[in-house]
């Protein structure tokens, strides 16, 4: 109702003085809308956000992982899902500078959305076991008999290459896994930086807590571009990465740059340690209004072949592009991050394995910006975790084993902004009352001609 009013607002503009001197004020109050302060319009969106956010978590269960060691069979994985979370975000230790930036954490919550029949938290997975190959991992360079001394000594300790856990298990609840803890105290392991968890669970500590997102440096949009991120943890660059790709940049939080362009989009995701270059789709309209759509394509998951500038993604040894290295990030775990089912990556990684199938409209990873404010309408923002398992020669449970990428699990979060939002009628309105400016223009000349 709101952006009827303020669309026909917008077209009585070109004939009335309330219009003209809206038209006027407009960039004033826009700019005062779109300002982070205390109690500003979108501070409220800002410190707990006010668009749902719809976290769906997929799991990949290992159907063969008996054939394991027999390279003719490729292993098998069906997927289940989805499990449904809302996800909320409460801002904390917010600081405001006088440098037009403010500092802030931020604490996540994952609310799970029960469903009626289907699928639940105690649905078991049968996934790969990720404690023996991180220490496949870690001693895969050292000396043969080295590592056929620590494979006697550590074999006790080793089940199987795969484990079957509950879904709540591996996300939030986390199991018990004694074996980091002991590691980490291992003055052999001690250089690797282990972390000294006493259990084991992909988002284990994360809901609730902030430690995990880290402190940002973030425009407010007085004299600094609002949501523009300058530092991650008080560093402009991400020790996750190197070069160039390591650089904190972006945009973040859902706040884009006014007057996008039709090329790059650059966004800051905490969660991986660093940013992308989203790239230009097409227009899209969401709820009658015109926005662009960014996408992760081939471009942003290329690793240096097309686009020589992606070479800073290969830390150490480089892979085929379509995933990206984040095994320092994830505390020497080898996992590689990519779009869903392998979306927009080489061939090679949906070969190795049996089950994947990447479809566009299932597990693109995209953001719809209305390009004038910088204020998203719509979005999807989709990863999936995946293991490297490859032969490491002494470790008699590597010894034999196959090299492919263990896809995990996928999560997509996506969010729509809603028809008479008051975000959604700031963008609506500014943009029709530049359209009504232009009609305004365009009418103007004929007239006095
Ligand atoms: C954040 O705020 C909490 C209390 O509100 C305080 O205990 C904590 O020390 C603060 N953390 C930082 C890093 O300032
Ligand atoms: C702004 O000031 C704060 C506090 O002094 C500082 O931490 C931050 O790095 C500064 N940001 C920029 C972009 O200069
Ligand atoms: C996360 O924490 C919130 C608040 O304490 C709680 O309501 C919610 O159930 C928790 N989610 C999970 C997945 O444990
Ligand atoms: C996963 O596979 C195992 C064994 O094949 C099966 O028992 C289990 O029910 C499956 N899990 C789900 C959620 O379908
Ligand atoms: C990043 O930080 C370093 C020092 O901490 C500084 O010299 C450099 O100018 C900063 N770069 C940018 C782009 O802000
Ligand atoms: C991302 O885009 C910016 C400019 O928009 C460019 O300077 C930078 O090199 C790009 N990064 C990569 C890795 O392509
Ligand atoms: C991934 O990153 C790690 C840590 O930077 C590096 O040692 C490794 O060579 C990289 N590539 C692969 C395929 O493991
Ligand atoms: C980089 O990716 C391309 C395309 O996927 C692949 O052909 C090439 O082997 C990869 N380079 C390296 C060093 O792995
Ligand atoms: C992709 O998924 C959609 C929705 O489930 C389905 O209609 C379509 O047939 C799929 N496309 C391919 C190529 O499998």
């Amino acid at each position: 109702m709101t952006v009827i009013a303020v669309s026909s607002c917008a077209a009585s503009a070109v004939l009335g003085v309330c219009g003209f001197l809206l038209i006027c004020l407009w960039p004033v109050i826009f700019d005062n809308l779109m300002t982070l302060r205390n109690n500003s319009l979108i501070y409220r969106y800002w410190k707990n956000d006010q668009v749902d956010i719809h976290a769906n978590f997929y799991f990949f269960n290992w159907t063969n992982p008996e054939d394991f060691y027999d390279l003719s069979v490729k292993p098998k994985f069906e997927e289940v899902g989805p499990y449904s979370f809302l996800q909320k975000t409460e801002k904390i230790n917010i600081t405001w500078n006088d440098n037009g930036t403010v500092t802030f954490k931020q604490k996540k919550f994952w609310i799970y959305q029960k469903q009626n029949g289907g699928v639940n938290l105690e649905d078991p997975i049968v996934t790969l076991d990720p404690v023996p190959l991180i220490a496949s991992y870690l001693l895969r360079d050292w000396n043969y008999y080295t590592k056929k001394a620590v494979s006697m000594t550590l074999s006790p300790f080793f089940r199987k290459h795969y484990m079957t856990q509950s879904v709540g298990n591996l996300l939030f609840e986390g199991y018990p896994e004694p074996l980091i803890k002991i590691a980490a105290a291992t003055p052999m392991f001690s250089h690797f930086e282990l972390p000294n968890w006493d259990a084991f669970g992909y988002f284990y500590e994360r809901n609730g807590t902030s430690e995990f997102e880290g402190t940002l440096n973030m425009g407010t949009g007085e004299n600094a571009p609002l949501g523009y991120i300058h530092s991650w943890n008080y560093q402009n660059k991400s020790k996750y990465y190197d070069d160039a790709c390591a650089d904190v940049r972006g945009s973040a939080e859902q706040y884009f740059p006014r007057n996008l362009k039709k090329d790059i989009l650059r966004y800051f995701m905490p969660d991986m340690g660093g940013n992308a270059n989203l790239t230009f789709e097409n227009e899209e309209t969401v709820n009658s209004i015109l926005g662009y759509k960014y996408v992760i394509g081939e471009r942003t998951l290329d690793n240096g072949t097309n686009y020589p500038k992606n070479r800073c993604v290969c830390t150490g040894e480089c892979v085929p592009s379509g995933t990206i290295n984040v095994t320092r990030l994830r505390h020497n775990l080898p996992a590689f991050a990519s779009l869903p089912h392998f979306y927009q990556a080489d061939p090679y990684y949906v070969n190795l394995v049996d089950g994947l199938e990447p479809n566009k409209s299932k597990h693109e990873f995209y953001l719809i910006v209305e390009p004038t404010t910088g204020i998203p309408l719509k979005g999807n923002v989709a990863l999936q975790a995946n293991l490297l398992v490859q032969p490491v020669s002494g470790l008699s449970m590597f010894e034999n084993a196959p090299k492919f990428f263990c896809p995990i699990w996928w999560v997509s979060y996506s969010f729509e902004i809603q028809q008479g939002d008051s975000l959604s009628v700031t963008a609506a309105g500014r943009r029709s009352l530049k359209e009504g400016l232009k009609a305004e223009v365009a009418t103007d000349v004929p007239e006095q001609a």
